[in-house]
C-alpha cells in the first residue's frame, strides 16, 4: 500500500512565530493519466497555497523539474523537490497500472488517477483540518475520512482498498501524520516566504447590473471582480430579508491574472427593483457593502478600468446614435416611398 505514498520530507521542529489574519491552506493535485499514443502515462501535480498556484509539474516536460509559479517560491530546497516529484511520477503510474487492474481496464486506454491532499490551519496558525482523497476516473475512489481513520470506498472497485488500508495502519498513520505535521509545517513555510502576496487582499469591484429577459422578467446582477482571496459572501436581500432561495449564484472562477470573479442574480418583477439590495463581505472590505440598482450609471466606484468602460459605452452609444439616425432617416425615406406608393 504504500504505492500511495509521498516521500517523508524532513520535519523541522514546528514553531509558530506569527499569526495571521484568516485561515489558510496548502492543497497538493496530483493526476496520473494514460493515454493509447502515450509510452508511459502522465503525470501533473499542482500545488497550491490558499489561492494561489505555487509550484507545478509536468511529467512531459523536458527539465523533469517543477517549475515556480510565484517569485517568492525560494528553490532552496529544489534538488529535493525535483528528486520528490520524479519518484512520484512513477509511483502513481504504478499505482494508476494496479488501480485500472482492478477494474479490468485494459492498460493504455485512457484513464485517470488523480489525488487531492492538505490541509488548513485557523488564522492563530494551529491546525485545523486536513484531507486526502483519490479518484479514478473522475468518480470518488478513496477518501479519509480523518476523525475516525477509517476510508471511505466511492464505489465497489475500492472496497479492497479500503479494507487492506484500514488492516494495516501504517499508511493511515502515515498520512495523520503527514497533514498533521508536515503539511502544517510546509504551509507556515510558504506563508512566511510569500506573505507579502498571499497575505495582501485585494478588495472586489462591484457593480450591480439589470437585464430584462425576452419574456420582460427582470434580473438583478450583483457582479464582483478582481478580489483576492476566492472567499467572498453575495447576498441578495429584499426588504433587508435574504433571498437564498431565490439567487441564482456562480461559484466563484479565476479571472487568470491571480484575482477572482463571482455574480449574484435574483430575479423580480419589473418596478421593485429598489427593494433589493446586494450585500458583499469580503476581507479585502473593512465592513460589509451594500449595493443597489442605480438607474442612471449602474457602476458603483470608478477606477481606470471603469472610466475605459464608460468611455468606450459613451462612444458605442454615440456611434450607435449616429447608425440609429442613419436607419431612422433610411426608415423615414422607406415610409416617404411606401406612402408615395400608396
Ligand atoms: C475482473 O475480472 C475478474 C476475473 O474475470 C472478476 O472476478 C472480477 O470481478 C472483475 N472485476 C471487476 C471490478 O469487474
Ligand atoms: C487556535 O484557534 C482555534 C480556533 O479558533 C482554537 O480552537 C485553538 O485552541 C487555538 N489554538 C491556540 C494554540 O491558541
Amino acid at each position: 500500500m504504500e504505492i500511495y505514498m509521498l516521500p517523508l520530507l524532513l520535519l523541522s521542529v514546528l514553531v509558530l512565530t506569527e499569526t495571521w489574519a484568516g485561515s489558510h491552506s496548502l492543497k497538493y493535485f496530483y493526476a496520473v493519466m494514460s493515454r493509447p499514443e502515450l509510452a508511459k502515462p502522465k503525470f501533473i501535480s499542482v500545488t497550491y497555497v490558499d489561492d494561489q498556484q505555487v509550484l507545478s509539474f509536468d511529467s512531459d516536460h523536458e527539465s523533469q523539474s517543477p517549475a515556480p509559479r510565484t517569485p517568492w517560491i525560494q528553490p532552496d530546497y529544489w534538488e529535493r523537490e525535483t528528486e520528490i516529484f520524479r519518484e512520484a511520477t512513477e509511483r502513481y503510474r504504478v499505482c494508476l497500472r494496479k488501480v485500472s487492474g482492478d477494474y479490468n481496464h485494459s492498460e493504455g486506454g485512457v484513464h485517470t488517477f488523480q489525488q487531492l491532499s492538505g490541509c488548513e490551519v485557523f488564522s492563530n496558525g494551529s491546525f485545523s483540518r486536513g484531507f486526502v482523497q483519490y479518484a479514478y476516473d473522475g468518480q470518488d475512489f478513496l477518501a479519509l475520512d480523518t476523525e475516525t481513520l477509517r476510508w471511505i470506498a466511492g464505489n465497489a472497485g475500492a472496497l479492497n482498498h479500503k479494507l487492506e488500508l484500514e488492516a494495516d495502519q501504517s499508511f493511515t498513520k502515515y498520512w495523520k501524520g503527514y497533514i498533521e505535521e508536515e503539511c502544517v509545517y510546509w504551509l507556515h513555510r510558504y506563508l512566511e516566504n510569500g506573505k507579502e502576496t498571499l497575505l495582501g487582499t485585494d478588495p472586489p469591484f462591484l457593480q450591480v447590473t439589470r437585464h430584462t429577459s425576452a419574456d420582460g422578467e427582470v434580473t438583478l446582477q450583483c457582479r464582483a471582480q478582481g478580489f483576492y482571496p476566492a472567499e467572498i459572501s453575495l447576498t441578495w436581500l429584499r426588504d433587508g430579508e435574504e433571498q437564498l432561495q431565490e439567487t441564482e449564484l456562480i461559484e466563484t472562477r479565476p479571472a487568470g491574472d491571480g484575482t477572482f470573479q463571482k455574480w449574484a442574480a435574483v430575479g423580480m418583477l419589473s418596478g421593485s427593483e429598489q427593494k433589493y439590495t446586494c450585500r458583499v463581505q469580503h476581507e479585502g472590505l473593512p465592513e460589509p457593502v451594500f449595493l443597489k440598482w442605480e438607474p442612471q450609471s449602474s457602476s458603483v466606484g470608478l477606477s481606470v478600468g471603469v472610466t475605459t468602460a464608460l468611455l468606450l459605452l459613451l462612444a458605442a452609444v454615440i456611434v450607435g446614435v449616429v447608425i440609429w439616425r442613419k436607419n431612422a432617416s433610411g426608415r423615414e425615406k422607406r415610409k416617404g416611398l411606401s406612402r408615395r406608393q400608396a
